[in-house]
């Protein structure tokens, strides 16, 4: 079923899945409209983590013990969910890193700083956040390659002619975000991926914003490398994946040294393990992961075409109530867009009014959502932040529309 013909979910029957929702701030039930920034935890992934650590706390892949055993069992049952959930196809194209950071700097690092050299480029959008800029620029300066930004319109939008124009020969790999953490923006991936494919460029896709609201297909994508963090998507922080197609996995070189990524040590050399093990190195996150199945399985079980249809509604509410506000600018008006709404009101410092926000109870995020170029771009140093979620309500958008107007009289 596509996202616009599925059924909303009910609030009321998804909030008391959320222990936090329920609770107060100053003294006022809490608004959190930060799910951007960390996504709020169902109680079965509490659950589960809780369920890790009380009864079958032990390592993965060392121990033949039965604690050992059903770590490992539940560890690597978060590789199948997410494999699923993900629609990848093949659990062994997953690696499980410490979030989309250490995802995308695997790729820089193991894939893209062997590969580079002066003269060549790699592509990103003016939308992305540093996470998709900073690991390019570093293995860019170690080699002689070029950064490339393709454009955006005013409106948020990804100039797509333009970026496709940009794939030049030189390119060699680029990089772009399915979902703007800042404009919302949902990018047309299929095509911007299809157009690197067919001139054999390397594509990246940071899908750190889509996962938590879309049904995601990494296959009918297309891209060669996909990336997403667990905390945003309901699971622990410090949890991540990085989905990249076999033959990319096969030949990169391993990026971190130690444990667990190895098949023989000696001190003449070493060989290492089949991939996705051979960039696994350590003892990984297995409560974080345990957490993280999890959530994935949670989220599937509402289905990902509902909770995208939820969010959708309640973006077009939140958008044409904040409109009413007097002074209120919305930054990233995309036709294409996910819940999340950045903003900026006449007279009124960004920061100033998430402060006075949180003592009405209700928690925005304002500053430049790591994203510099995104707000130079605009000319702002920085804007304020709802971003919405399937377990936020209508009355949670009067209440903040209501708090803006409250605080925005106190700071005029
Ligand atoms: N966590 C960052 C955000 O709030 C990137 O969007």
């Amino acid at each position: 079923m596509k996202p616009g013909n599925a059924k909303p979910l009910d609030p009321a029957q998804v909030r008391p899945d959320f222990p936090v929702l329920s609770r107060q701030v100053h003294g006022k039930p809490l608004v959190y409209l930060d799910s951007a920034n960390t996504g709020q935890k169902p109680r079965v992934v509490i659950d589960a983590v809780e369920g890790y650590f009380s009864r079958f706390n032990a390592n993965v892949a060392r121990a033949v013990h039965q604690l050992g055993e059903e770590a490992t069992s539940a560890y690597e049952g978060a590789r199948d969910t997410l494999t699923a959930f993900l629609g990848a196809r093949h659990r062994d194209e997953l690696v499980l890193t410490s979030g989309t950071t250490m995802a995308i700097n695997l790729v820089a690092y193991s894939y893209a700083l062997p590969r580079l050299k002066p003269g060549d480029s790699i592509l990103v959008t003016t939308m992305e956040h540093h996470a998709n800029i900073v690991p390019w620029q570093l293995v860019a300066e170690r080699t002689g390659a070029t950064l490339k930004v393709a454009p955006i319109n005013e409106s948020g939008e990804l100039i797509v002619d333009r970026f496709i124009e940009m794939l030049t020969p030189d390119v060699k790999l680029a990089g772009f975000t399915h979902v703007s953490n800042v404009l919302g923006t949902i990018n047309p991936v299929r095509q911007l991926a299809r157009a690197c494919r067919e001139r054999g460029i390397a594509s990246l896709v940071d899908g750190s914003q889509a996962a938590p609201h879309l049904p995601l297909d990494v296959q009918s994508i297309g891209c060669d490398f996909y990336v997403i963090t667990g905390h945003k998507m309901a699971g622990p922080t410090g949890t991540g994946v990085l989905w990249a197609r076999p033959e990319h996995l096969e030949a990169m070189p391993p990026f971190f040294g130690g444990g667990d990524m190895i098949r023989k040590v000696s001190f003449d050399g070493t060989t290492f393990a089949d991939p996705p093990h051979k960039f696994e190195a350590g003892t990984p996150n297995i409560a974080g992961f345990v957490g993280l199945g999890a959530a994935a399985t949670y989220l599937s079980g509402l289905g990902m075409d509902r909770i995208a249809a939820t969010e959708q509604a309640l973006l077009d509410y939140a958008t044409e109530a904040l409109q009413q506000v007097p002074g209120l600018r919305i930054v990233g008006q995309a036709a294409h867009k996910a819940a999340v709404i950045s903003f900026l009101i006449d007279g009124v410092q960004s920061h100033d009014l998430a402060t006075m926000l949180d003592l009405e109870g209700v928690a925005v995020r304002s500053g430049h959502h790591c994203a510099h170029p995104l707000m130079d771009f605009y000319g702002v140093p920085s804007t304020a932040r709802a971003s919405l979620a399937f377990y936020n309500t209508r009355e949670e958008v009067d209440r903040l529309v209501a708090a803006i107007l409250k605080v925005c009289k106190l700071l005029r």
